[in-house]
């Protein structure tokens, strides 16, 4: 039968069928009507079409919302260090205006960030690994740092943890394409370990300044990293997940990180309970227009 060319593109089609069934079944999403509960690719991203004009290259309130980027603009070497971090490292990123104003372009923010030397992290990272996806997108995605696989790729959740972020849209619904993703920190810490909170403080200027560029209707932070490097929370990501909270006029859901769910599959089922929190904003609300 897979000898035949249709036959076998429709066993395919079948086999990834069945693992979608498995893993909506492992997050307890069957009893969701997900094309009901799920909004359409067309429902969750804006129009397509040429931004160059409400994105002018140097934006009047670019200086405003880039408060906390002004001390990291210009790439320094990295200089080693033995200063332990800093407690003040939060109000690095005040003040706190909504993104509403700010008009500037991804890539101006990538262009500032270059090949980046501001912190240790330049000197086991193969490449900067910047914000991928979706730039009109109304759901945006943040982790904490790459891996070895988006080091190697240039791209945020390719590796293992990627895959499993995949499945996760596609349960809610959605394509990858649909969504915006990014990380705190842009580059792979050695050995996978957690960015430190200075490495974190000197990164986050520039994923604030994508989210205000990007505008997005809804952000997942993924983890704890991400949770307490947007949200000004002292808890940890299992006592705060599954509310929604603000981040510069933004609704931030607060879920598990995808790398911890593989460590602990069972952590799939509240992890869903918050997606379709999203799903259900997202439904709810019509898009906003990001002009
Ligand atoms: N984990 C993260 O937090 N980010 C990635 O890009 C990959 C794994």
């Amino acid at each position: 039968m897979a000898d035949n060319p249709h036959n076998a593109a429709l066993l395919s089609l079948l086999g990834q069928a069945r693992e979608q069934a498995r893993f909506f079944g492992e997050l307890g999403a069957e009893s969701i009507a997900l094309d009901k509960a799920a909004p359409s690719p067309e429902a969750v991203t804006m129009p397509v079409k040429d931004d160059a004009p409400r994105r002018p290259s140097v934006p009047p309130a670019r200086e405003e919302f880039m408060f906390s980027a002004r001390a990291v603009q210009s790439p320094k070497p990295y200089v080693s260090k033995s200063t332990g971090p800093s407690k003040d490292l939060f109000k690095l990123a005040a003040p706190q205006p909504s993104v509403a104003q700010a008009r500037e372009a991804l890539e101006d923010i990538w262009r500032d960030i270059g090949d980046c030397t501001r912190c240790g992290l330049c000197e086991g990272r193969t490449q900067v690994v910047n914000t991928h996806g979706n730039r009109n997108a109304r759901l945006m995605f943040i982790g904490e740092a790459p891996g070895a696989d988006e080091d190697a790729q240039g791209k945020p959740f390719v590796g293992r943890a990627g895959q499993l972020l995949t499945k996760m849209i596609e349960a809610m619904g959605m394509k990858r394409e649909d969504v915006i993703i990014g990380n705190v920190n842009r580059c792979r810490p050695p050995g996978n370990r957690q960015p430190t909170l200075e490495e974190a403080a000197i990164c986050r200027p520039f994923l604030f300044r994508e989210i205000a560029a990007i505008k997005p209707e809804v952000i997942v932070v993924m983890g704890n990293t991400a949770l307490r490097n947007l949200l000004e929370v002292r808890e940890g990501i299992s006592r705060v997940r599954g509310q929604f909270r603000d981040f510069r006029g933004i609704k931030v859901m607060p879920t598990f990180h995808p790398a911890y769910l593989l460590r602990d599959p069972s952590k799939k089922r509240e992890t869903w309970e918050d997606l379709k929190k999203v799903i259900e904003y997202l439904e709810s609300t019509p898009a906003k227009s990001k002009s």
